[in-house]
């Protein structure tokens, strides 16, 4: 092991009741390296992200996020992290550029210089021209932008992005992939959930699939192809034969086909 893990987690667990949510999850993540989250929904990865950021307790486990301890030093890990939920932004009363003065004042930031690099990525995005205007009003792909630009103008040295791409439009992917390689080519380090595999294909070094609570894979995409005995597969075939739904997608399809009274 190198010295280099901005992010260790070592059989974690998380139980909500009798939902074994997060159930002995391990892996590192390494500075500098884009780590995609895959799973399908309810697998943990939402559980397991909201764990490292110290908003959820573990039940069992280890994690260290720069080497500090989330549940206790979260204020110091929070400094220098960008958190991307999935969940819609709250802030619905404000505008955008309330929202981006709240952020500089919370973390510090200086204000002109803050509203300068929060207007230059909401023109990268194409969403200038809601700076004024309330984010209620706003539709789900721009609110998604506001959650990412906040998330960015600190220049934290981690990334953590919940479904970031989810609803963004084809452009504004390709602007977010951007950003995502620019982060690491100044040597941060970025953790992400995704179901889209193309994406996860295109921007991570290694990738974790979560299924049920547990890792059943991880690796790079060579290395996840070997550990689901399939050579020069899609990663789409990979996920789903690694999580076990290769052949219950098979019957699902076919049921549907008689559903639908279509022939074969
Ligand atoms: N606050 C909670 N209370 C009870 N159960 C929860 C809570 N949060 C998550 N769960 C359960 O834990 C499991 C894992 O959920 P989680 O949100 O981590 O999945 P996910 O992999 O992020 O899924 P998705 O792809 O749909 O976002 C699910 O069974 C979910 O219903
Ligand atoms: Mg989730």
């Amino acid at each position: 092991m190198s010295n280099n893990e901005i992010i260790i987690i070592k059989s974690l667990k998380k139980f909500f009741g009798e939902v074994k949510a997060v159930n002995g999850i391990s892996f590192e993540v390494q500075q500098g390296e884009v780590f995609g989250l895959l799973g399908p929904n309810g697998a943990g990865k939402t559980t397991t992200i909201k764990l490292l950021l110290g908003l959820l307790e573990p039940n069992e486990g280890e994690m260290s996020v720069f080497g500090l301890n989330p549940e206790r030093n979260e204020v110091a890990i929070k400094r220098r992290i960008g958190y991307v939920s999935e969940e819609p932004l709250i802030f619905k009363s404000l505008t955008p550029k309330d929202l981006f003065n709240f952020v500089a004042s919370v973390r510090g930031l200086d204000a002109n210089k803050t509203t300068n690099l929060a207007k230059e990525y909401l023109e990268s995005l194409d969403a200038i021209e809601y700076y004024d205007q309330l984010i209620a009003t706003l539709s789900h792909g721009n609110k998604q932008k506001l959650q990412i630009i906040a998330a960015i103008l600190h220049e934290p040295d981690l990334l953590i992005l919940d479904e970031p791409i989810a609803g963004l439009d084809a452009k504004s992917v390709r602007v977010v992939k951007s950003i995502i390689e620019l982060h690491t080519q100044r040597g941060g380090t970025v953790l992400f959930s995704t179901h889209i595999m193309e994406i996860a294909q295109e921007l991570c070094d290694r990738i974790g699939i979560i299924n049920k609570g547990k890792i059943v894979g991880i690796g790079t995409i060579e290395e996840l192809r070997q550990q689901a005995d399939k050579v020069g597969a899609s990663l789409e075939d990979v996920f789903l034969r690694l999580t076990e739904q290769d052949t219950s997608v098979n019957e699902i399809i076919k049921k549907l086909r008689a559903s639908f009274k279509v022939k074969n």
